[in-house]
């Protein structure tokens, strides 16, 4: 596992979105054998989708052949709702590059057999090659997508039941309101992050240092399920000073 720290988030996120650049761009994908590309939600990717549209638009980069497969979404949250995971990527990123959109994948948290969703959605990943790398980050608790404490180190996509610290940690997305946060989410499993043949992991801020200090020192353990990237061949964690102040 290899760690980079920059002094600030900005510096940070500009890094990892060099770094997904790079490997696009040395991956040469072609409409035959396009870049997977697995996608995080949450404050802390949202500078590096700045720099990649930043990216984009001065022609350093095109998503015409990237196909993208985004963690998690939340369960019963309208599509079309400010906060679902489909609203923040299009406002975020998808708006703003030339992906072709039949080369998005989002869970559908409203679909009406979310099982089937699950299994289907893991069907996808696999007829499109596996995915190239993995953007991730971590909650405070150390999940990663929303796999959260106890998960299994080899979950697959699957409804999951938000953790309390979870609810209340997004529930800054909504006015605070804890009775507004879904309950529930679809999310990949932590397999599923480590079947990627490259993972980039983006970690900010001081709330997320004990998560950090876990995740990279601790023991590969299900209570912090980030920590299973240290068995990983290939995974990369891209924090900011604060961020390490556990270390
Ligand atoms: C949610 C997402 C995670 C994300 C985490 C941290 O729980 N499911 O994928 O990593 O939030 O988000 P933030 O970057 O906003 O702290």
């Amino acid at each position: 596992m290899r760690v980079i720290i920059r002094e600030n988030a900005d510096g940070a996120s500009q890094y990892a979105a060099q770094y997904i650049i790079k490997r696009i761009n040395a991956f040469a994908p072609t409409p035959e054998k396009p870049f997977v590309l697995g996608l995080p939600t949450g404050s802390s990717p949202e500078f590096i989708y700045k720099y990649l549209v930043q990216g984009y638009k001065a022609g350093e980069i095109s998503f015409a052949n990237v196909v993208t497969f985004n963690m998690d979404e939340y369960v019963g949250l309208p599509e079309e709702h400010p906060e679902s995971y489909h609203s923040f990527m299009y406002k975020h990123f998808f708006a703003h590059i030339d992906i072709n959109p039949a080369n998005v994948h989002i869970l559908n948290g409203n679909a009406p057999d979310l099982a089937a969703e699950c299994a289907n959605y893991e069907q996808q990943i696999a007829q499109a090659g596996g995915i190239d790398l993995f953007l991730g980050g971590i909650g405070p608790d150390g999940h990663i997508a929303f796999n959260e404490p106890g998960s299994s180190l080899r979950s697959r996509t699957r409804v999951k039941t938000l953790a309390e610290d979870t609810i209340r940690a997004n529930s800054r997305f909504f006015g605070g309101d804890l009775s507004q946060v879904p309950k529930q989410a679809l999310t990949v499993g932590v397999q599923t992050v480590m079947d990627a043949r490259e993972v980039l992991l983006i970690v900010l801020g001081a709330n997320k240092a004990l998560a950090l200090a876990k995740t990279i020192e601790g023991s590969v353990s299900q209570m912090w399920t980030a920590s299973a990237l240290q068995t990983h061949e290939h995974a990369t964690i891209v924090c900011d000073d604060a961020a390490t102040d556990e270390m």
